[in-house]
């Protein structure tokens, strides 16, 4: 498998942002997936190992994926592809924008192709998607290309194999650790990580991209080998607001207090959802003083220099 990113992870404490929610200090630490490897970093790396793997295997020339206009998967897809030699094709939700902005700007200068899929609502979100994206495929084959479809948000059981090796290095890192917070996009990171240290202590955030998580995710885990009743997972959908792209004032909260008391950056899509979980989780008394909690920084940036609320 080719590295995409320098593993383990930083762990690194956050004192000052225990202390702010009346915690002792070493009790938060930030899992630092977002910087290490190529293309600006981030959880969908640990995926993406797996599936450009498995395009070489199937001997692929051009990686296709699909994603939200503002998709930090569709973006390391396109940096993945660069890396390997081979072609991307971004297949995008929505209409092309006036301008292009945050992922949209990496993703011209990674070299992708981008077809925009319209309104794609109807037919469910990644459905829709996924049937426009298998329409690309179809049209490469017919031009003599190689296309390797890489699942929505990178997840299959096979990818998110990425977060089990995760787990495994928060368990060398951190040995007595009580909580791990992550934000749930296409549930590949949750699953993974739930495979290897167990439902109850990982806390789940959606973000708003998938209809059911609590179903996707154990659909996930079932197909990994490890089933169990998807009411035993632990998730929180108190941040999703209005939707996906919205702006959702617990979260700016949540992300302004990191920045504030660690100087370390998340967006408002992912990480500052994810983030907020965890204030909610301190206030609500589930996560206790003492309890060592692991925020996991999946990465994500770019999505807040494009973020529609933020123009
Ligand atoms: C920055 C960031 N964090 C977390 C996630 C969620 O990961 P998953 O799709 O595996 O649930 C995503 C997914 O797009 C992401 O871009």
């Amino acid at each position: 498998m080719d590295p995409l990113l320098v593993t383990p992870t930083p762990l690194e404490p956050a004192p000052r942002l225990s202390a702010a929610l009346g915690l002792e200090p070493d009790q938060i630490w930030l899992k630092r997936d977002d910087l290490a490897g190529i293309g600006g970093g981030g959880n969908k790396l640990r995926k993406l190992e797996v599936a450009l793997a498995e395009a070489r295997a199937a001997g692929a020339d051009v990686l296709v994926t699909t994603g939200a206009a503002q998709s930090n998967h569709a973006r390391l897809t396109a940096a993945v592809a660069a890396r390997a030699g081979l072609d991307a094709v971004l297949v995008l939700a929505g209409e092309e924008p006036a301008d292009r902005r945050g992922n949209l700007l990496l993703d011209d200068l990674l070299g992708a192709r981008i077809v925009w899929a319209g309104d794609v609502a109807d037919a469910g979100y990644a459905a829709g998607l996924g049937a426009r994206a298998d329409e690309v495929v179809a049209e490469l084959r017919q031009a003599g290309r190689t296309p390797h479809l890489v699942p929505y948000g990178g997840t299959s059981p096979a990818t998110a194999q990425g977060y089990v090796t995760a787990a495994e290095e928060l368990e060398e890192q951190l040995p007595d650790l009580a909580h791990v917070v992550v934000a749930v996009g296409s549930g590949g990171t949750m699953a993974g990580l739930v495979r290897r240290l167990g439902p109850t202590k990982v806390l789940g955030v959606d973000t708003g991209a998938l209809p059911d998580p609590r179903a996707s995710v154990g659909d996930l885990l079932e197909q990994m080998g490890r089933g169990l009743e998807p009411a035993a997972l632990r998730l929180d959908h108190d941040h999703v607001g209005e939707g996906y792209e919205a702006m959702v004032p617990t979260v700016r909260e949540a992300v302004e207090l990191v920045a504030r008391t660690e100087g370390v950056l998340l967006d408002l899509t992912y990480v500052g959802r994810a983030a907020a979980g965890l204030v909610g989780a301190v206030r609500a008394g589930l996560i206790r003083p003492g309890a060592r909690t692991v925020l996991m920084h999946t990465g994500g940036l770019p999505g807040l220099f494009g973020h529609p609320d933020l123009a």
